[in-house]
């Protein structure tokens, strides 16, 4: 198969806009809306749809990884083929961490579509409790800090910022077929990978 499926290439492209989507929900909130104000709850509502929106579509671009055709892989060297497997895995593992962790390090009940509300991890506090952890050590604040802070703001932004130089760098100065199986219905391949003339 030359190119990735529709469906496979449909979701990583509905995933790379709603990512976006989620980071400027929660930037936007932050520098334009004030505590307190009706707009700075909607964008965090926005922001938490749109994660949980992460995370669904996150799970079903995983499995779906195992049951779609995939096309032949370009030719790469071993380390490239281990570079690009790992930081794929990554990827996905932080599409459904991101959520999973702001979940686990948040103390409210989430509003989904702002209808119905999911109820909060509430046995976690209890476990902090339990340890007797201090409300700065615990395994809530843990969570809590590495969605706003290292996880959000340092390790998705360097593993994002690794994959599209990766996917340039194919493109432009490797000129293989890589992106364009990920964007369009690509024809033959030449055993290299690369478009018969
Ligand atoms: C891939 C998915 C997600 C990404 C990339 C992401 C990213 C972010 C970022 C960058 C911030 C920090 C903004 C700042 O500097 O204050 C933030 C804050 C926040 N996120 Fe997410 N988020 C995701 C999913 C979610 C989900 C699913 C939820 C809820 C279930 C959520 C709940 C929150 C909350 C409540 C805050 C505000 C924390 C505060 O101001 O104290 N996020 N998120
Ligand atoms: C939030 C943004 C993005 C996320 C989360 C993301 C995630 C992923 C994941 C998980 C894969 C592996 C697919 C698989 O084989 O199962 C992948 C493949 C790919 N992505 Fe992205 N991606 C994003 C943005 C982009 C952008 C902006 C580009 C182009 C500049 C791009 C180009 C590609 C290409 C070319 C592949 C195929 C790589 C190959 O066949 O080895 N992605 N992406």
């Amino acid at each position: 198969m030359p190119s990735y499926h529709l469906l496979a290439r449909l979701l990583h492209w509905i995933i790379a806009t709603v990512v976006l989507a989620t980071y400027i929900s929660a930037y936007y909130r932050v520098t334009f809306t004030l505590q307190g104000e009706a707009a700075n709850w909607y964008w965090l509502v926005a922001h938490m749809n749109l994660g949980v929106a992460v995370f669904v579509l996150g799970i079903a671009a995983f499995a779906l990884r195992f049951i779609l055709p995939r096309p032949r892989p370009v030719r790469l060297r071993l380390w490239e083929r281990l570079g690009s497997l790992a930081v794929h895995y990554l990827l996905y593992g932080f599409l459904i961490l991101m959520p999973l962790a702001a979940y686990l390090g948040i103390d409210f009940d989430i509003p989904l579509l702002n209808q119905v509300y999911f109820p909060r991890a509430s046995h976690l506090g209890e476990f902090d409790a339990w340890l007797g952890a201090s409300d700065n050590l615990g395994l809530t604040r843990w969570f809590y800090y590495f969605h706003v802070e290292s996880g959000s703001e340092l390790l998705l932004p360097l593993l994002l910022a690794g994959h599209v130089a990766a996917a340039l760098y194919h493109h432009f100065a490797l000129a293989d077929d890589t992106l364009r199986q990920m964007w369009s219905e690509l024809g033959e391949q030449t055993p290299t990978g690369s478009m018969k003339p």
